[in-house]
């Protein structure tokens, strides 16, 4: 098992990377609990909820939530759920919320953690290769029929227990989303690692590479969220690609791309803009074959119109005042802020997507 230490404003947590670690949680929580609640979904539910159970001794209660699978449980009426099975299961401030799932339940649990009793322990075990990015940082929502993530805070996990055995069952898109963060990761920080992954092909993936890879990322996403926690500065550089990404999921209606493809998407645009501005030498060109080599559904794009597109990204919660900033790359581990005037997006967005198209 490896462990990372993330530091938080409020506490220092660990994140315990290791595999078949789904039953020792009770192990290897520091502190004793009388009362848990596992919030899972139902898909994560019949696959490992019953090993996480058995791990606890019978000396504590384990109580059990499950939620529909999909991004639709982020809601009020979940969230309203949950706190309802809090209180009949009379979990006080000494009590634990264990989020066993994707992002989607890291977030959805770790906000009803955050606000019931103005917020007790909860621990993140994420069980995507995306929820890498999600179980740490400290950010939970819900989201609200006018946008996503609308409603939340910022509220750090005790602990991240990650099972690598666990990823075993994803399909190959959970695979793609999980690997669109991490590639993000990737750019951000170092030009080898870089280099590594995106010679990988996605379906070949070995147990002990995802693990080494998983680290490095959440290393990255933890440099940038302990100098700014509340994304007043460097935060915002872990939103590369998500401008566009976002709008493109809510274009095609969620669900129909997962995150991490329609983020990965957004990097290849925000690599070729880069590339204009700065003349710099990132590798475009093996982005591009990773994206193509792994099929991440670009032909999906056909179906959206440029306009819609920057209308949505100006909806954006990060736009300010209509002006759209974009995260950029001087060079792989160099982002900065850009903001974009509408003509030049209009351009540039049209010539990606007549260059996406020629790859479909
Ligand atoms: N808080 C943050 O900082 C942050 C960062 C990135 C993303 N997010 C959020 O994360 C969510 C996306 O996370 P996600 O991609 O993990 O989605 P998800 O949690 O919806 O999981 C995707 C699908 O995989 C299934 N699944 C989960 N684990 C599985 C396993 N081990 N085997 C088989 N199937 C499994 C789920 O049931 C679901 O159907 C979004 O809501 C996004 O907003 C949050
Ligand atoms: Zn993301």
């Amino acid at each position: 098992m490896s462990s990372l230490l993330i530091q938080s404003s409020t506490h220092d947590y660990e994140v315990a990377i290791g595999s078949g670690i789904r039953g020792r949680v009770e192990e290897i929580l520091d502190k004793d609990y009388q009362k848990v609640l596992i919030i899972t979904d139902s898909q994560v539910a019949d696959l490992y909820l019953q090993q996480v159970i058995e791990g606890f001794s019978p000396k504590g209660q384990v109580g059990t939530a499950v939620v529909p699978a999909g991004e639709a449980s982020k809601s009020m009426e979940q969230y309203q759920y949950l706190l309802d099975v809090c209180v009949e299961e009379r979990l006080d401030r000494k009590s634990l919320i264990i989020a066993l799932g994707g992002g989607m339940i890291g977030d959805l649990a770790g906000f009803a953690a955050s606000t019931y009793l103005r917020g007790i322990d909860f621990v993140q075990m994420p069980t995507t290769i995306l929820a890498h990015d999600s179980s740490v940082g400290g950010k939970v929502a819900i989201n609200h029929p006018q946008g996503k993530n609308l409603i939340g805070s910022f509220y750090n996990p005790v602990h991240v227990i990650y099972d690598m055995e666990t990823l075993s069952s994803l399909s190959p898109a959970e695979v793609r989303s999980g690997y669109g963060e991490v590639v993000k990761h990737g750019l951000l920080s170092d030009p080898k690692w870089l280099d590594e992954l995106l010679q990988q092909d996605l379906t070949q993936l070995s147990k002990d590479q995802i693990a080494k890879d998983l680290a490095k990322g959440i290393r990255v996403k933890a440099n940038l969220v302990e100098q700014d926690e509340r994304e007043a500065g460097v935060r915002k550089y872990l939103n590369l690609g998500h401008t566009l990404a976002h709008s493109i999921e809510a274009e095609l209606g969620y669900g129909d791309i997962t995150h991490g493809e329609a983020v990965a998407i957004g990097i290849w645009f925000a690599l070729k803009l880069s590339k204009k501005k700065f003349q710099t030498d990132l590798p475009v060109k093996d982005y591009v074959n990773w994206i193509i080599r792994n099929h991440f559904p670009v032909d999906k794009l056909n179906k959206l119109d440029c306009n819609s597109l920057i209308n949505r990204m100006k909806r954006d919660k990060k736009t300010v005042h209509e002006v759209i900033n974009y995260v950029l790359l001087t060079d792989t581990g160099f982002p900065c802020i850009e903001p974009l005037q509408d003509e030049e997006l209009l351009q540039e967005l049209n010539d990606f997507l007549k260059e996406v198209r020629r790859h479909d």
